[in-house]
């Protein structure tokens, strides 16, 4: 039986796509945490279903979360639900998940992946959707030593230095004569993040590459679809087969044919990507950097594991990080009091200085916006619902409300019972990353800028995708504050 830790935010319409979610999602680090455990004779209740198709149906609406949280008020903060041949326990209460995660870690440690995820993942090979055994902890320890770790960072620390310089300066360039410009965070901010995917990924930023496989020159633009977009709209894709293995026989060749192409076209790119970077080792110009770090460890690792373990960090260093500052961004321009109570605070804190890295400890309230925003809106495609909107847990839970971690009732480490980076042993290898750009960087946008929403965007919150992508990008008015003066 798999373990849903029960959370969900995208809205699909089709119900087989929803449920198929919970399958796919569930097993990557941008998923929903599903997990094996052999049946028990205390399992908790089943939620009465149909024969042949379990509780399939009865998830057809478009927020499927709501129909957990729904069902937690009959049946208890954990139940099994079944979708097809496939059960699943699902948990909804913050105490219980991380039993699951921590605790319990032992009975949860396989990654049973989709069609898709198989696919596109390179069968296990990612940190993300290896099962926990030797292989994930060295790949993990790979990871957080080439890459994500606090060592590694301090290293990368001038490549985010140049990438929040680069995003203020590409909305500096949007501003025009009327006293408000109208802007877009997201294309800007993507771009940038890539390149630093790049950057600390590869060591060198990339504008263009010949792919051999695929006989063409792919441009920046391009590798950005081809790297992140493509592959995150396939993992999502549904496979009816996954509801029913022992009906894996018969074929579906669109959907396979799709997915394979899908990974075809990352794994060239990505194998092209590397074999540049190989005629600068070649040439003995090391540069501090994953796939060195990688290169330098290859006696323990296949070459189709080192492509994979390069595009993981690319992929998830440009997707999660950008979600969760739009969403951050979103709330901080709807909200004028809240802006400028953070305006304040870096005043103070940074005075005629830059924000740096240095300053965020001491930047409490740009700290609090952030895990509230992972609270509201968790950027994996977990909803973490039940647990993040329990009116025991939190105050209005359905409010961003960032000055609810700074009150007498919250001590600093609640700020974790998010659960937003998950727990345990799998826990979030890039969550040090994720805080430092992110906070940074709406940190620099509102010492540089007002924002305001543009009219109609409150009600624009519908989310797509395996990350909780905002459906339409935010839009924006900004003003400079005219603090052309900091250094
Ligand atoms: C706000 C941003 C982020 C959030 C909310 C987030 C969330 C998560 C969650 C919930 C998990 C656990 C999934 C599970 O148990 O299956 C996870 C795992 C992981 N994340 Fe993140 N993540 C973020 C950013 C990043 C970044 C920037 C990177 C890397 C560049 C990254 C790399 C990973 C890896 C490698 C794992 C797998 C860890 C393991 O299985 O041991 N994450 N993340």
């Amino acid at each position: 039986m798999d373990i849903l830790f029960q959370s969900f935010r995208s809205e699909i319409p089709v119900m087989i796509t929803v449920a198929l979610v919970i399958v796919t999602a569930a097993t990557t680090a941008f998923s929903i945490f599903v997990f094996y455990e052999r049946r028990h004779l205390n399992s908790p209740p089943a939620i009465p279903g149909l024969p042949l198709l379990g509780n399939l149906l009865q998830l057809k609406e478009r927020k499927p979360y709501l129909t957990f949280a729904k069902w937690a008020e009959v049946y208890g903060p954990m139940y099994s639900i079944r979708l097809g041949s496939t059960s699943m326990v699902v948990l909804n209460s913050t105490e219980i998940a991380k039993e699951a995660l921590v605790t319990k870690f032992s009975s949860i440690s396989t990654r049973k992946l989709s069609n898709a995820l198989t696919t596109i993942t390179s069968n296990k090979a990612l940190v993300s959707t290896c099962d926990y055994g030797e292989y994930h902890k060295m790949v993990k320890k790979y990871i957080i030593s080439g890459v994500l770790g606090a060592n590694a960072q301090k290293r990368n620390l001038h490549h985010r230095d140049a990438m929040i310089e680069n995003v203020v300066s590409k909305l500096f360039a949007k501003i025009n004569d009327e006293e408000y410009s109208l802007v877009e965070l997201r294309e800007p901010f993507q771009s940038e993040l890539f390149q630093l995917a790049l950057k600390q990924s590869l060591g060198n930023d990339v504008d263009s590459i010949y792919v051999e496989e695929l006989g063409q020159t792919i441009l920046k633009k391009e590798m950005i679809k081809i790297l992140v977009l493509d592959p995150l709209i396939a993992v999502i894709e549904v496979d009816w087969r996954d509801f029913f293995p022992y009906l894996r026989w018969i074929p579906n060749k669109s959907m396979e044919m799709k997915i394979q192409r899908t990974a075809i076209r990352k794994t060239a790119v990505t194998k092209a990507l590397i074999n540049q970077q190989r005629e600068r080792i070649g040439r003995g110009e090391k540069i501090s950097c994953y796939l060195d770090y990688l290169l330098s460890e290859e006696t323990t690792l296949t070459k189709d594991q080192v492509i994979a373990l390069i595009w993981e960090a690319i992929v998830e260093s440009s997707d999660t990080t950008m979600v969760v500052t739009e969403w951050a961004m979103y709330e901080i321009a709807k909200n004028p009091t809240k802006q400028d109570h953070l305006y304040q605070e870096i005043q103070k804190v940074c005075g005629m200085k830059k924000i740096t890295e240095e300053h965020l400890p001491y930047l409490q309230y740009l700290n609090a916006a952030f895990h509230e925003t992972l609270r509201l809106h968790p950027p994996i495609t977990i909803n973490l619902y039940a647990c993040n909107m329990d009116k025991k847990d939190w105050d209005e839970p359905e409010k961003w409300k960032p000055e609810r971690f700074l009150s007498d009732k919250y001590e600093q480490m609640d700020m974790h019972k998010t659960m937003a980076f998950g727990g345990g042993k799998r826990v979030c290898a890039g969550s040090l990353q994720a805080m430092l750009i992110s906070c940074r960087t709406i940190g620099r946008l509102i010492q540089e800028f007002e924002w305001k929403l543009k009219d109609g965007e409150e009600d624009n919150i519908d989310t797509f995708g395996l990350t909780t992508h905002k459906l339409h990008p935010m839009q924006a008015h900004i003003r400079p504050r005219g603090s052309c003066g900091l250094v």
